[in-house]
């Protein structure tokens, strides 16, 4: 068994920055360990322009520590009102990366999401036309369906109806968390992927609610029931080129997930490399986590892969859960992943 790997340096496709001081305290956690970052649209006022990715990726970048080389990749947030012109337009300048649907109401900042999916149909058409990635939030909001089964309801009646639609549209299926999204993508040609969350490879819903509720297990989609996590657990761990990390971490002050209605997200960039390297590690599948954490995701968005290497290092001591973080707000609170994790990066 090897106690030290080197791997491509990774990129995480799915990535909350925020703004302001949380940027400056967390952007530095992704930047000493990514190359790149797909960056989400979902600010209090969203990346809704291409005008607006620029200004965004403007201020990311004034963040960024000096001796850090990051690249953000910016996308833009889907709303009814989405301009064709504007998106073509900014994938030709190489500014906007990807195009992101938030269904109206399904999550943090998402208010000025999509209720009407039809309305988005020119967007998709450009985006079917150009290669311009279709990213997912997965998940209906009928106040009906069940919390646990909104990603597989979303599968039947949305997204599935847009892949007959457009099927050349290339669509990254975010954040899966369910068996059913698993066996959807592996249906689906080469053009459907999905990334997968470090927290959703070693958590099932128990953690969130078992001994008491915690809400620093909660993010949406929420964590399922441990066959899903199972199925979650092979999909990544197989190397199959549509599956690739988005650490979706999302960096919340711990007072407003610590609530009677606790924001959805967790904080855990500080450690995503290390965990999901130790989950691979327990399946004997070491062999495969490069193509998760820094092959495929690259090739799906069609960029090459880094050239700089990262090193990891198993220990035989424990590594420690992360710090939290301080803001002048109150901190945010770190990953923990309720298991031992000897690797970690060391280079
Ligand atoms: O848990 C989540 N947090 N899921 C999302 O979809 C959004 C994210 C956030 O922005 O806080
Ligand atoms: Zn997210």
């Amino acid at each position: 068994m090897p106690s030290t790997l080197n791997i491509a340096m990774p990129d995480d496709w799915h990535l909350h920055l925020r703004s302001g001081e949380m940027l400056a305290k967390v952007l530095p956690f992704t930047s000493q360990h990514f190359s790149r970052a797909i960056v989400m649209p979902n600010l209090p006022s969203p990346v809704v322009t291409t005008a607006g990715a620029i200004a965004y990726r403007q201020e990311i970048l004034s963040y960024l520590p000096k001796a850090h080389q990051f690249t953000p990749l910016m996308v833009l947030y889907l709303t009814e009102k989405t301009d064709p012109d504007d998106v073509r337009a900014g994938f030709l300048s190489g500014d906007i990366s990807a195009v992101k649907l938030y269904p109206a109401g399904a999550t943090t900042n998402s208010d000025a999401g999509v209720n009407d999916l039809e309305k988005i149909y020119p967007v998709l058409e450009i985006m079917e036309e150009i290669g311009l990635p279709f990213l997912v939030h997965g998940e209906v909001v009928d106040a009906e369906i069940d919390i646990f089964d909104r990603e597989a309801v979303f599968i039947d009646t949305k997204l599935s109806p847009i892949r007959a639609r457009f099927p050349k549209l290339r669509i990254v299926f975010e954040h899966l968390t369910t068996k059913e999204g698993v066996d959807y993508v592996l249906s689906c040609a080469e053009n459907t992927a999905a990334t997968i969350t470090p927290h959703h490879l070693v958590i099932n819903r128990n953690a969130m609610l078992v001994g008491g509720i915690k809400p620093h297990y909660y993010c949406l989609p929420v964590a399922k029931r441990e066959h899903h996590r199972l199925a979650l657990k092979a999909a990544a761990t197989s190397g199959d080129s549509r599956f690739f990390m988005g650490t979706d971490s999302a960096p919340h002050l711990s007072h407003a997930k610590e609530s009677s209605c606790g924001c959805a997200g967790i904080f855990n960039v500080a450690n995503a490399i290390a965990v999901v390297t130790q989950v691979f590690d327990n399946e004997n599948a070491l062999d495969q986590l490069e193509k998760f954490l820094s092959l495929n995701g690259a090739n799906f968005y069609q960029l090459a892969v880094n050239e700089q290497k990262m090193t990891l290092t198993r220990s035989n001591k424990a590594i420690a859960i992360p710090e939290d973080i301080k803001t002048s707000a109150g901190k945010v609170t770190a990953f923990d992943p309720m298991m031992d994790v000897y690797w970690d990066v060391t280079g």
